[in-house]
């Protein structure tokens, strides 16, 4: 992970510049550093924690203006989150600078044979031995030296670098971690990812694979890593400026908790008209999605819950056979996929490292790759035959909670346009499950009307050391998520589990002290959950049950009741389910004093493997 940002150009304020970093503070935010310079002035500033300590220590220097910067927000991989293992990091010979995200795999072969040379280092991280590589290499040309050391250099990288000696000059390598550079009247900025030029630049230049970037006396000139010029392609930057603000919401997460009616709302605007579906920019013709043989989804995190509720939708309405799996097994497994068959990559960043592997796999195999993320321009939608952008507008808290319902919400609408092609769904049921759709955002305000409901159970449940949260059929993968939303920002261990499979094992936890949370809607699965929750009653656990009004049979024995509307097609009741458990969630997490939009060890985006 770790964000990049770097700067060249005419002089600007080192307040923007930091402003810029912290753009990026949702890759990492452990540490941080800035080095800068200006006409002889030179500032190298670094700390452990996040960038407002960085920019409190460099109040005095917030007004001064620089024409050269590299900057840096860290998610530790080699070595602690201290000062001294934070970016930017320095040559021991020859005054180069450096900043680096991603994973240099054979670090510690290069460390010994740079000590043997006489190399010296003071941090324990991967990125150190690299600016000292570039620094072994380095004969007056910068970009001759990093030329040499990426032949040597194995693993993930982006890199950005500078010597004192050629101060008017800042070069930039992609390599398996991205990379881009703004373009604008005042410079080139170089950013690991959109979100932190957009208020900078009009146009952006991503780098590709393997390419060196060079920024010298406000020319941009871009190699491969055989030194061969490439052309520079400017792109115009098409999302908009939209500033990250809390709005009256304490947290980030609470705000995007509260945003995801509006969201759906705008999924229905752009992708149904009139009682229909679609899906025309789509870049896979109908005689195509007609013909596809097996689906394949991979994603990672909260997206690959999201990617298991649809596999219970798809394979039920559209009778193809899907498969599933989280990114980081499915790239590294003897998968065969074939022409006939779509490959579907869910990540609300675009970025994450192993979707992108795993998409690229399938792309070799001859699959045709379908991306839904939330990022138009990200790394994922670039490399994809074709896309349905999640209308969720930036994700801030590191939790995922809009994008989670957006990209539901998408694959549902998929997966109805794919029925219908197909013939596997009449018109007429299909209108009336659009209809269900578009009275979701209203369902869903009605849950959010229980916030404080929710949040007085969630203060009798915040002390319980262990939760399970458990679910069947379409609702299981709504326990795994519950169950990530809350260890993610309240730190308390939580499993979740199909309901069926608690007699195989997790039955073992319970007793009065274990939280249980149980998905009940009434639907066809609704008599074995009640069974499900006798057994936990009979062992004395706490219940949360997530219920329609008036479910009687399990309101005569749970604890605590969430009531969710009841629908016509449960198989949506995911939607309203997610706004449950996140209001659960964020309430636990706030009551004990967490830090919930940026929580300890975790990074929004996260690009390495
Ligand atoms: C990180 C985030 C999660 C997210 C996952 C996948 O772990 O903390 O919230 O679900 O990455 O990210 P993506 O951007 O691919 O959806």
């Amino acid at each position: 992970m770790c964000g990049i940002f770097g700067y060249k150009g005419k002089k600007v304020k080192l307040s923007c510049l930091l402003d810029g970093l912290q753009r990026l503070e949702y890759r990492g935010y452990d540490s941080c550093g800035v080095a800068a310079y200006n006409a002889g002035n030179f500032l190298c500033k670094k700390n452990s924690g996040k960038i407002t300590q960085l920019k409190t220590n460099l109040k005095a220097n917030l007004g001064n203006q620089y024409s050269l910067a590299l900057l840096h927000t860290r998610w530790a991989t080699h070595g602690q989150p201290t000062k001294a293992n934070a970016h930017p990091h320095k040559s021991f010979k020859k005054n180069i600078y450096m900043v680096h995200n991603g994973i240099i795999e054979n670090y510690l072969d290069l460390k010994n044979k740079l000590k043997g040379k006489g190399y010296k280092f003071k941090s324990d991280t991967d990125s150190e031995v690299a600016v000292n590589l570039i620094a072994s290499h380095y004969r007056g040309s910068i970009e001759k030296a990093v030329f040499s050391a990426v032949k040597e250099l194995k693993g993930s990288f982006a890199l950005a670098v500078f010597s004192e000696s050629e101060p008017d000059k800042v070069v930039g390598v992609r390599n398996k971690s991205p990379l881009l550079v703004g373009v604008s009247p005042q410079g080139y900025f170089l950013a690991s990812d959109l979100p932190a030029i957009v208020p900078l630049a009009k146009e952006a230049v991503y780098l590709k694979e393997k390419q060196v970037v060079v920024l010298d006396s406000n020319k941009i000139n871009i190699y491969d890593f055989q030194q061969k010029k490439v052309k520079v392609n400017k792109e115009k930057i098409k999302i908009k400026n939209e500033e990250a603000k809390k709005k009256g919401f304490k947290h980030f997460m609470l705000k995007e908790i509260y945003q995801q009616p509006k969201v759906l709302q705008d999924a229905l605007n752009i992708y149904t008209k009139k009682n229909q579906i679609n899906f025309n920019q789509l870049k896979l013709s109908k005689s195509y999605l007609k013909g596809i043989k097996n689906i394949f989804i991979t994603a990672c995190g909260t997206a690959f819950h999201a990617a298991c509720v649809a596999k219970y939708f798809l394979e039920r309405h559209t009778k193809i056979k899907i498969e599933v799996d989280t990114s980081s097994e499915f790239r590294y497994r003897d998968f065969n996929v074939d022409k006939g068959d779509l490959f579907i990559a869910i990540s609300q960043s675009g970025e994450t490292a192993d979707t992108l592997a795993a998409l690229k796999k399938a792309k070799k195999q001859k699959a045709k790759v379908l991306s839904i993320c939330n990022v138009l321009g990200s790394s994922l939608v670039r490399e994809s035959d074709s896309f349905i952008y999640t209308p969720a507008g930036p994700e801030i808290g590191v939790a995922s909670t809009k994008a989670y319902t957006a990209q539901l919400f998408c694959l549902y609408l998929f997966s109805l346009y794919l029925a219908t092609i197909k013939g596997t769904v009449s018109g007429r049921e299909k209108n009336k499950m659009l209809e269900e759709l578009s009275r979701v955002p209203f369902h869903q305000r009605k849950i959010l009307k229980q916030t404080r409901k929710i949040s007085a159970i969630a203060k009798k449940f915040s002390k319980m050391g262990c939760f399970l949260f458990l679910g069947r059929g379409i609702n299981f993968p709504s326990a795994l998520e519950g169950a990530l939303k809350l260890k993610e920002i309240s730190y308390i261990p939580a499993e979740g589990y199909p309901a069926g499979e608690m007699k195989h094992g997790p039955i073992a936890l319970i007793d009065e002290y274990r939280a249980v949370v149980c998905i009940a809607p009434m639907d066809s699965l609704h008599e074995k959950m009640t069974s499900n929750l006798q057994e936990i009653k009979a062992r004395k656990g706490k219940i949360l049950a997530i219920i329609n009004p008036a479910d009687k049979a399990i309101l005569s024995f749970a604890d605590q009741a969430v009531y969710i509307p009841k629908l016509k097609f449960q198989e949506f009741s995911p939607l309203l389910v997610a706004v449950a458990l996140q209001l659960f969630a964020y309430s636990v997490a706030k009551n004990l004093g967490a830090e919930i939009d940026q929580p300890r060890n975790l990074a929004k985006s996260v690009t390495v493997e």
